[in-house]
């Protein structure tokens, strides 16, 4: 790297976003979370402790739950960042997890919701039937000033189970096809 390159206080990056690819020229100390929320207008995304505690800035890159008030943007360059307001299906509807959510009362006021629900989907992809001691667990970094938890242990389970059938029925359905087509 050039002297010039290390002393640039700017870079040019390439997010893609919920879908949408953005190039920025961007501060390099900018956190991810301001970017989002500043740059970008996502503000689902909530900063609680902004130092990596609470959880509540949470969004997933490349798939994965990161904390976004403690990630530099210029590291999500090339890379794909998934926020709350990415979290619905194509027709609009809740995805099973935020359903699970509203059906089971795991938010109060929503301040951590977001950030719960996009490290419940990191996690269930890892541990699709986990335990409640294990969803404990998982969860032990974010943090809800409301529910007492009780609601959001229920409400994870529930979408683990929602995910699961989603998952069968899709896999049954082509299991069906390819003997509609070996016919
Ligand atoms: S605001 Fe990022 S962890 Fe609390
Ligand atoms: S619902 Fe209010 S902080 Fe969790």
């Amino acid at each position: 790297m050039s002297v010039e390159a290390a002393l640039a206080t700017k870079r040019l990056v390439r997010i893609e976003v919920n879908g949408v690819v953005h190039e920025r020229e961007i501060e390099v100390r900018r956190s991810l979370g301001d970017f989002l929320r500043e740059d970008l207008d996502l503000t689902g995304t909530h900063f609680g402790c902004e130092h990596g505690v609470c959880g509540a800035c949470t969004v997933q890159v490349d798939g994965q739950a990161v904390r976004s008030c403690i990630m530099l943007a210029v590291q999500a360059d090339n890379r794909c960042v998934k926020t709350i307001e990415g979290m619905a299906n194509p027709d609009g509807s809740l995805h099973p997890i935020q359903q699970a959510f509203w059906d089971h009362k795991g938010q109060q006021c929503g301040f951590c919701t977001g950030g719960m629900v996009l490290a419940t989907e990191d996690f269930l992809r890892r541990n699709p039937s986990p335990t409640r001691e294990e969803v404990r667990e998982a969860m032990s970094g974010n943090i809800c000033r409301c529910t007492g938890y009780q609601f959001i242990v229920d409400s994870i389970l529930a979408a683990a189970e929602a995910l699961r059938s989603a998952l069968e029925g899709a896999s049954g359905a082509d299991v069906r096809e390819e003997d509609h087509a070996g016919r």
